[in-house]
């Protein structure tokens, strides 16, 4: 039927080519080809990770079920073992891998050719870090985050929404993955009646007003709530007021506009000092899709009477998913159904992903039920795509173990937030240039800038290391240490890396055409490989939708820097060339990680 996702959107990326993707997934190319000279009757995906023991990097994991499966019986293996040591004799000869043995009871274990972990990074430092990028195997994401209400307060769950909405669409994008970035904002519902009806009564004038003059929305929302409860009559008339907003009556649909407005700016503000693009695409939006949709759910069977309601029974559920309230009006849910029906087949979206609290985990987790129900998604058994995703996260938690609020104000305004990130990272900053006499190499615009970077990025890192799924105790004393996991940390990191490859006297771009990097020390071969995981990496955080992936990878990745740094002279040493070489692919990786991170980079510190 037309309802269903068109399927154009289900073709799989093309293959990796060889050289192309995450070195992961090069090597689960070679193991494949040996799979099939090994294996030729049985079809079989390559299991590969990275090795955990130390008798390689990377490790072939597929013996051992190929034996219990009874796949080995009717060829000439014996055991398991034998299977792996079949698997590493039919690994394809090329220049990536070094060596190949088995362990225990059939672990392939994979040593890569030096010489071909440096010529990677090598060439990254010639040809980009894009060359890095992993192939993933949708072309087409809508990603819906942020998404605040206009008629409520926007709270800190907007803003780790935003924070990590941003993140997924980067790591996406840098992966040439497009990219759709939605802000689902509440611009429709019944609380618009209310609103109207107090701006008609503060603000006769209000057709004439700036985005300005309303003052604080967030006071104006409260009020006209109080004015709401407390008086009947008041009550009557904002209920009238959605009718006629929903009749289409021009005077309400201006005023409602006139809201949105004004709210669109605030949202605004706090999306520039994130950097965070977003197209809106509200609530409203959709509003005139549903009721075709429900139709062609309706026709489907799907939808029930049910006291008054009508409803979708969802197995695994007591209660059921209401998309028509008693009152004949449309909800959350038939706004959701709308807009995916809508993502599925006039976007071609292959993959949906939502970022909000994990709260609504419920209403996703049914209404995704609901639209395979209408056949709307595959079972994914069969196919993976198209998809949807719910991205929950955990509370915000204040200094008090509760929910997080601002000293003065009940309602966290994210811009304070920011603000006072940007001026405590800046007086710490100033205070140490003082103390150690390098404050008159800073203009005034580098203090700002500085400040502005490691304040914010300290702020979004803190929500952006731990498991989305977890809690997390917003201090402002943790995230802006020096000193353990924070992106202040991180910074001094990457700046000193700068200044090491400042202080040499060579021309590291000279040293990219013309050098040579060896990883010889044992340090240098962790670093390196450690380097080259960067695609995997940003392939698994894309996958499992968990940015705390690649700031993990981060601060291991400066922590190696740091082993190698510590044992390898690089200034003035007879390596310093090669070396020169590595610290600048540390640099330029931690770069891009901190650029996938929303976080500004300082060279300097
Ligand atoms: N506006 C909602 C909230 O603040 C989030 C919307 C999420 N997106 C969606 N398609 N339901 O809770």
């Amino acid at each position: 039927t037309s309802t269903s996702a068109s399927g154009s959107a289900q073709e799989p990326a093309a293959p990796a080519v060889q050289g192309a993707g995450s070195v992961k997934q090069q090597i689960s190319n070679l193991v494949a080809l040996s799979l099939r000279a090994t294996v030729p009757e049985v079809d079989v995906e390559p299991i590969v990770e990275v090795c955990t023991g130390k008798f390689g990097d990377y490790q072939c994991n597929n013996a051992m079920g190929l034996w219990s499966k009874g796949k080995g019986s009717g060829t000439s293996f014996k055991n398991p073992n034998a299977i792996g040591q079949a698997i590493a004799k039919n690994l394809p000869a090329c220049d990536v891998i070094e060596s190949a043995s088995v362990a225990g009871p059939g672990f392939v274990n994979i040593v890569l050719s030096k010489s071909w972990v440096a010529k990677r990074i090598q060439d990254m430092l010639v040809n980009g870090i894009k060359t890095w990028a992993p192939i993933l195997p949708v072309k087409r994401v809508v990603l819906d985050f942020s998404s605040p209400n206009i008629a409520k307060e926007m709270h800190v769950g907007h803003l780790r929404s935003t924070i990590i909405g941003d993140t997924l669409a980067r790591m996406f994008e840098f992966s040439n993955v497009e990219v759709l970035r939605r802000n689902h904002v509440g611009d429709w519902g019944t609380q618009f009646g209310m609103l109207i009806e107090f701006l008609f009564e503060k603000f006769p004038n209000w057709e004439e007003l700036g985005s300005q003059a309303i003052g604080d929305l967030q006071v104006f929302y409260k009020a006209s709530k109080q004015r709401f409860d407390e008086d009947a009559e008041f009550k009557d008339r904002a209920q009238q007021a959605v009718v006629r907003l929903q009749g289409g009556e021009e005077k309400y649909r201006a005023a409602w506009k006139k809201i949105c407005e004004i709210s669109r700016n605030e949202f605004d503000q706090v999306y520039k000092l994130l950097d965070v693009q977003l197209e809106e695409k509200g609530e409203s939006f959709y509003n005139p899709y549903i009721p075709q949709v429900l139709e062609k759910l309706s026709s489907q069977g799907l939808i029930e009477e049910s006291e008054g309601a009508r409803v979708i029974f969802i197995q695994g559920h007591q209660i059921p998913l209401i998309v028509v309230k008693r009152d004949g009006g449309f909800n959350y849910a038939s706004t959701d159904l709308a807009a995916l029906w809508y993502r599925l087949n006039v976007e071609k979206a292959e993959w949906i992903i939502y970022v909000t609290d994990v709260g609504q985990q419920q209403h996703f987790d049914m209404f995704f039920k609901a639209a395979r129900m209408a056949g709307w998604l595959p079972d994914p058994k069969e196919k993976k795509f198209p998809k949807t995703s719910h991205v929950g996260f955990g509370l915000v938690l204040g200094a008090d173990g509760k929910r997080f609020r601002t000293r003065s104000t009940e309602v966290v305004r994210l811009g304070d937030l920011l603000d006072e990130a940007k001026s405590r990272s800046k007086s710490e900053l100033l205070q140490r240039l003082t103390e150690n006499g390098k404050i008159v190499d800073w203009t005034d615009e580098e203090l700002e800038q500085t400040s502005k970077a490691v304040g914010y990025g300290a702020v979004k890192y803190a929500d952006l290391k731990n498991n989305r799924l977890t809690n997390y105790t917003f201090s402002f004393d943790q995230m802006l240490s020096d000193k353990g996991n924070t992106a202040v940390y991180l910074q001094y990191a990457h700046a000193r890396i700068c200044s090491i490859i400042r202080k040499s006297n060579m021309d590291v771009e000279e040293l990219k055409v013309s050098g040579n990097i060896s990883l010889a020390h044992p340090d240098e071969r962790v670093l390196g490989l450690y380097l080259i995981r960067y695609a995997e990496i940003v392939e698994e955080a894309c996958t499992n939708l968990l940015p705390s992936v690649l700031c993990e990878y981060l601060y291991n990745l400066s922590e190696m820097f740091t082993r190698f740094y510590t044992n390898c002279q690089v200034v003035g040493s007879p390596e310093e060339p090669s070396r020169l070489l590595l610290c600048e692919a540390t640099a330029v990786v931690m770069r891009q990680c901190f650029q996938l991170l929303g976080i500004t980079p300082v060279y300097k510190l």
